[in-house]
């Protein structure tokens, strides 16, 4: 699994096999410039969900149920998650709970909307959690993530996502739920994997975050591309005559004799 947020990338992750492709609401940071994932509104990832069903016609899609689109209410819930399935396509939604949102995967669920369930680091959470860190690092963390598995399950969630858990905890959950666990940062425990596809690109060249594996350096192909092409338009080396499109010569010849009747 990755995520995508657009038609064309998801048209690539598809070519390529990738099994599942998430609608993050890491769209807020990645392509929006936000801070965190807090900012992006429902209306946003409806839009780019729908392009990326565009581009990926037959993938599994999940779309990332924005911040408070989900928290407020059970029925909000189902009118927001109704959207990713009924205006985008997507094929389940995922929400960032822990035990207390159990009643809202469970109305979810009654309203036929496959739930994946977001369970360790939330970023939605990151100022109640007091910062982005590993979670079920200590003996009573843990046994918290491990219970909130099997709420989530009992609730009626299709799947788990385990974010920065440590590999000890997505080992324990994973052997102990019949669902599918995707991790991320979490170790090599996990049925599946997601990872955020700026960060595997390397768009950046500085943050580099801990754990994620580099399978490009876009940053650098892209910066020579633009530099060469930005080069060649100021230096008038492109486009060329021969780039550009020509009049028919019999409609340039009758455009002279218009424009200069008398020679
Ligand atoms: O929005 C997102 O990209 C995510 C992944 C980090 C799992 O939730």
């Amino acid at each position: 699994m990755l995520t995508c947020y657009d038609y064309s990338t998801a048209g690539l992750l598809a070519a390529a096999g990738v099994d599942l492709i998430l609608v993050g609401d890491t769209y807020a940071e990645v392509c929006l410039g936000h801070d965190s994932t807090l900012p992006v509104t429902m209306d946003q990832m409806v839009t780019i969900a729908a392009a990326v069903r565009r581009g990926a016609p037959q993938a599994f899609i999940v779309g990332d149920m924005p911040f408070l689109s989900y928290q407020v209410s059970p029925e909000e819930a189902i009118r927001n998650a109704g959207r990713f399935i009924t205006e985008a396509g997507c094929d389940c939604v995922k929400v960032e709970v822990d035990r207390r949102l159990a009643p809202t995967v469970e109305a979810l669920s009654r309203a036929a909307v496959p739930v994946m369930a977001h369970l360790g680091l939330r970023p939605q959470s990151v100022r109640y959690l007091g910062g982005y860190r590993c979670q079920g690092k200590t003996a009573e963390d843990a046994r918290r993530i491990i219970e909130d598995a099997r709420i989530m399950e009992q609730a009626g969630a299709v799947s788990l996502l385990l974010e920065a858990v440590t590999n000890q905890v997505a080992r324990l959950v994973t052997e102990g739920t019949d669902l599918p666990v995707i991790g991320c940062v979490s170790g090599p425990h996990c049925d599946g994997q997601v990872l955020v596809l700026h960060d595997i690109l390397g768009f950046t060249a500085g943050h580099r975050p801990r754990a994620v594996k580099r399978y490009a350096e876009l940053h650098k192909t892209l910066l020579d591309a633009f530099s060469r092409y930005a080069q060649d338009v100021r230096g008038r080396t492109f486009p060329s005559e021969a780039d550009g499109i020509s009049m028919p010569e019999p409609e340039l010849e009758k455009l002279r004799r218009e424009l200069h009747p008398a020679d």
